[in-house]
């Protein structure tokens, strides 16, 4: 599939919600996006402007009230194994050691039904080491620090290796220290070092703007209040990202401009 193909197209989406008694919210309104196949999208904008809401009609966990969704063409109609999702509270199962709920998918969803077993225990754990996790097969969540259930997490997401990995503040309630290594972890995982037609497609939400200029191809800016595409920034700066990049002025200059793209917005919504 070459790079130019789009892999998930948002034409004229609009969401409302029905509110006893009163005119329907609307919480996305007239949202059109075309995101490339193996693009590492990032979502930012003031909170409450329906970036959560735009991820759901795209997992097919939300329908959208107007225009259409699709991925490789086809409508979405609801969830589907090429799309794996990933919020910030994502609920590990307690009474599943690590390698059980890295495998959880894999052994019980449709992503691992053509595998022997041995195909799925090799995948699981090549999945483990590959957010670091080698060592801590056996171990409960209630045993693991909060970045480590992240890195569960995000394993389990990936085991299933879904073409589109959409993700709602994945790493928020972290400490700077770990996100700054499962961003690094992250973008391994996404292809970074891969040529881009064999990369997965990510739709990344985040509040953190540092984040989005690390992560992203391309950010997309919300508007406050009903949320709409407010300008599309492309993000120039080289792969593969590593610390040093936080290091550039480039870097630094992105992080401005894109605060100050939503800073009007942010103060909208505050005051709204
Ligand atoms: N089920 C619902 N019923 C009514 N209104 C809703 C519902 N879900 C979301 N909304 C409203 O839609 C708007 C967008 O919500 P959404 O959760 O998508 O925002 P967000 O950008 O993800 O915010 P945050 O940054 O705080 O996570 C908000 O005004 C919210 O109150
Ligand atoms: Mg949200």
């Amino acid at each position: 599939m070459s790079a130019d193909t789009i892999k998930l197209r948002l034409a004229g989406v609009g969401k409302r919600f029905a509110v006893a008694g009163k005119p329907d919210a609307v919480a996305v309104d007239d949202f059109s996006l075309d995101i490339r196949q193996g693009e590492f999208l990032v979502v930012v904008g003031p909170s409450g402007c329906g970036k959560t809401t735009v991820l759901n009609v795209l997992a097919g966990l939300d329908t959208a009230t107007a225009g259409t969704v699709t991925i490789d063409e086809r409508p979405i109609a609801g969830p589907g194994p090429d799309r794996g999702v990933m919020f910030q509270d994502y609920a590990l199962f307690p009474w599943q050691t690590v390698r059980g709920n890295v495998g959880f998918g894999l052994k019980y969803g449709p992503a691992g039904a053509s595998l022997s077993t041995a195909a799925r225990n090799e995948r699981i754990a090549h999945t483990i080491d590959l957010v670091g996790l080698k060592g801590s097969e056996d171990k409960y969540p209630h045993q693991l620090s909060g970045g480590m259930r992240q890195r569960v997490a995000l394993a389990r997401l990936i085991a299933n290796e879904p073409d589109v990995l959409l993700m709602d503040e994945p790493l928020a309630a972290l400490d700077a220290q770990t996100r700054t290594i499962l961003q690094d972890e992250l973008l391994r995982v996404w292809g970074q070092d891969r040529p881009a037609s064999e990369r997965r497609t990510v739709v990344f939400i985040t509040h953190a703007i540092d984040e989005a200029v690390f992560l992203a191809d391309r950010i997309a800016v919300m508007t406050a209040h009903p949320g709409r595409l407010k300008t599309i920034v492309d993000n120039p700066l080289p792969r593969p990202r590593t610390d040093a990049t936080r290091a550039l002025p480039e870097f630094q200059a992105l992080v401005q401009r894109i605060w100050s793209l939503i800073r009007d917005e942010a103060y909208r919504a505050t005051v709204a």
